[in-house]
């Protein structure tokens, strides 16, 4: 039987990828399944909590998993980063803990035509130019929607000429002032699309707060593990 730690607590999840539109029929997205989202809306219904899933261009199968059964969570679809963000400061405005596991793009274009962009023969592509997105997870932890909301991001990074995984990790953990960041090392097969994870939990300084591996829904019952010894 499952630990009911987060029993009368409301929760919000992000998951999935957003897109941004580039006219009717084209979009701007990414490769972010969720189901480290899912996994984590999951584990937290079977703790007890009560649920949002704010589910960005999520399949309909992986939709399934969490609107049926007892431990049923709220799904409220959305498709761009405006969206979700409007989804996730609703919802969040009486949430004791907020976790941010969507892919968000950081761009935008910043106009999209009513009418699909055409090729124009004899003509090159038309530039498409981009704008910046708000970052949601950096405004949910600076502004704090409650003041003892708990917040969490994640933070899939490559290791490169200018800092190891956990270094670009602890400086994102920084700089969004979330109480808690998941860092996950993405690329060569390990993060996105597949069935495991592996995170290191940063605290809103940058420190080492945990570790955990395994399936996502492992990784998952390991940060409401630790989110819970925040909750006040
Ligand atoms: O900066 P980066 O995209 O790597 O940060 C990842 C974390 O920030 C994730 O938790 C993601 O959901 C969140 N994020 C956000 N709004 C953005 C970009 C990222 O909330 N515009």
């Amino acid at each position: 039987v499952e630990t009911q730690d987060l029993a009368g607590r409301r929760v919000v999840v992000s998951a999935g990828g957003t897109r941004e539109a580039i006219d009717p029929v084209r979009f701007i997205g990414n490769r972010s399944s969720g189901r480290q989202g899912v996994a984590l809306a999951r584990a937290a219904a079977a703790r007890g909590a009560d649920v949002t899933l704010v589910a960005a261009n999520l399949a309909q199968d992986v939709t399934d998993q969490v609107v049926s059964g007892p431990r049923a969570c709220s799904v409220v679809r959305v498709e761009s980063t405006a969206e979700l963000r409007e989804a996730v400061r609703s919802a969040g405005a009486d949430a004791d803990v907020v976790v941010m596991a969507a892919a968000v793009a950081d761009f935008r274009p910043a106009v999209t035509p009513d009418a699909k962009i055409k090729k124009v023969p004899g003509q090159g592509p038309a530039p498409i130019e981009l704008v910046e997105n708000p970052d949601i997870l950096a405004e949910l932890a600076h502004e704090r929607l409650r003041p003892d909301q708990v917040v969490v991001g994640f933070a899939a990074e490559t290791g490169d000429a200018s800092g190891s995984v956990l270094e670009h990790g602890r400086a994102k953990a920084r700089r969004k002032g979330a109480d808690l960041i998941a860092v996950n090392a993405v690329g060569s097969g390990r993060g996105f699309g597949t069935d495991s994870n592996e995170v290191t939990l940063l605290d809103g300084a940058g420190d080492v707060v945990g570790q955990a591996s395994g399936s996502k829904r492992e990784v998952a019952d390991a940060l409401w593990d630790a989110v819970a010894k925040l909750l006040p």
